[in-house]
């Protein structure tokens, strides 16, 4: 009885493992059948797949997270028997859904975006003033870019260009969206007939960036001096009503504009500077701001307009002054930053008056008035013209720092040029920062 029972199991065993091999040749030869069919369409397959290697080539970030490798998930179904190892590297298989779930999940990983994002409005003859800003920026900055560059339809091919000209590993470093100048969809007409487009852009950014969280924007004419993370890093310092930071427009009341000349409100005693304005956009799309033209507090899309129209006899320098009046009926929402994050002529024109910068140095300079390309501060053209000249992959010290130390020396017949150890003091500490992390990575 118990050599039948014995016999009974062999067999059961035998059968399984017949038809297990049975189902492996089937799904097997199906496979090949599918594996003969792609090779077939060979010739649409091979453009696909240059489609995608093109896309690869685009610049940075952004050419690469397009790819991905999308195509490869969506291809056949898979048979059971096979582990995926041994599948043909162009098909779905466990590895592959482990990786679709991940990219599913991306999205939430929104929070933990790594990158720095920076707007600039290039109008004009300033696509050059622009790119050499651009260049500042990636020089010395250790985690990713994003640009987002407003500018005239005429110069979005040059933009273009010239970034995508930059070297490779530069490239890896930021990614980039170009923007025509425009208005908020919603009466943009009404907004065209009282706004000159590009003074006022950096007004609409929160309502033309509805996705953007938060944003660095600068003037064309910003040079910075170190990495655009430290700026960024700013924003985690806000407390709950702050929305936007910026930084005096004077130190000394007595040159101060605001003070001796406006002709309606402005913030704190001297006013503040919009040409370098760190902005949680969520939070000013949410705001309601008090103001002196209605007894109900109003959103950002709301207050501009009529801002404008009670105001447009008496403001001065455009958006700036609007941006004053804002913060003067709503001076909790501002962080103010020391002068040394938008160090101007004004802060040693007359003898040095950035007490913070005369401390740490000048962590970015911005040439207003258009200083890098005349004669009046030379020592502000230097920075410019060294950033300018420099070349990408050169050695920092000796082809950017040493050459301007050189040329600031010219200028020490100026207020601002006997002041210029302090525009290469916080540069120097860049520079050794950046190529002690190349060498870390060597
Ligand atoms: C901006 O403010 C919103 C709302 O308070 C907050 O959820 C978000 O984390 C802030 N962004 C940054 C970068 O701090
Ligand atoms: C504009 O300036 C004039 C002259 O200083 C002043 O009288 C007037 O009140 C100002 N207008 C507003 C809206 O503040
Ligand atoms: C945030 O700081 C500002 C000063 O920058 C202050 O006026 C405001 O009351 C603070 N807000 C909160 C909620 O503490």
């Amino acid at each position: 009885m118990r050599c039948y029972l014995h016999a009974f199991l062999l067999c059961v065993a035998f059968s399984f493992f017949s038809l297990l091999y049975v189902f492996n040749q089937l799904a097997s030869t199906l496979e090949d059948g599918d594996e003969w069919n792609l090779k077939q369409q060979d010739v649409p397959d091979g453009s696909r797949r240059d489609a995608a290697h093109l896309l690869r080539k685009k610049p940075g970030l952004a050419g690469l997270r397009h790819h991905n490798g999308l195509d490869r998930c969506k291809s056949q179904s898979v048979s059971y028997w096979n582990p995926y190892w041994r599948l043909p590297a162009d098909v779905c298989g466990e590895n592959c859904l482990l990786e679709s779930r991940e990219r599913r999940g991306s999205p939430v990983k929104v929070n933990k975006d790594e990158r720095s994002h920076l707007a600039v409005v290039a109008c004009g003859p300033r696509l050059e003033e622009t790119l050499t800003m651009l260049k500042s920026s990636v020089l010395f900055s250790k985690k990713p870019l994003h640009f987002y560059i407003f500018a005239e339809d005429d110069l979005h091919d040059s933009f273009r260009n010239a970034l995508e000209s930059w070297p490779g590993t530069v490239q890896t470093k930021f990614t980039f969206t170009i923007y025509p100048i425009t208005f908020p969809k919603e009466n943009a007409n009404e907004w065209k007939k009282l706004f000159k487009p590009c003074a006022s852009q950096r007004l609409f950014l929160p309502l033309i960036l509805k996705e953007v969280d938060s944003l660095l924007y600068v003037d064309t004419d910003i040079i910075f001096l170190q990495s655009v993370e430290d700026i960024w890093a700013l924003l985690s310092q806000f407390n709950s009503s702050h929305l936007a930071a910026m930084a005096p427009e004077h130190e000394e009341p007595r040159i101060g504009w605001y003070n001796r000349f406006a002709r309606h409100p402005y913030y704190g005693k001297t006013g503040i500077n919009s040409g370098v304005m760190l902005m949680n956009m969520t939070r000013v799309r949410e705001k309601l701001f008090k103001n002196d033209m209605t007894a109900v507090t109003l959103r950002w899309e709301e207050i501009l307009m009529p801002l404008l129209q009670k105001y447009k006899l008496n403001i001065t320098w455009g958006d700036q002054d609007l941006i004053n009046i804002i913060f003067h009926h709503n001076p909790e929402s501002l962080y103010v930053f020391p002068c040394q994050w938008n160090y101007r002529p004004d802060h040693c024109i007359y003898g040095s008056n950035c007490q913070q910068a005369e401390q740490e140095g000048v962590f970015i300079l911005h040439g207003n008035r258009g200083v890098y390309h005349d004669d009046k501060q030379p020592a502000f053209r230097a920075v410019y013209q060294a950033i300018q000249k420099y070349s990408f992959g050169d050695n920092m010290e000796t082809s950017l720092l040493q050459p301007l130390e050189a040329s600031l020396q010219a200028t020490t017949h100026t207020y601002c040029g006997r002041t210029s150890h302090l525009f290469t003091k916080r540069l120097k500490q860049s520079i050794m920062s950046v190529q002690q992390d190349i060498t870390q990575k060597r």
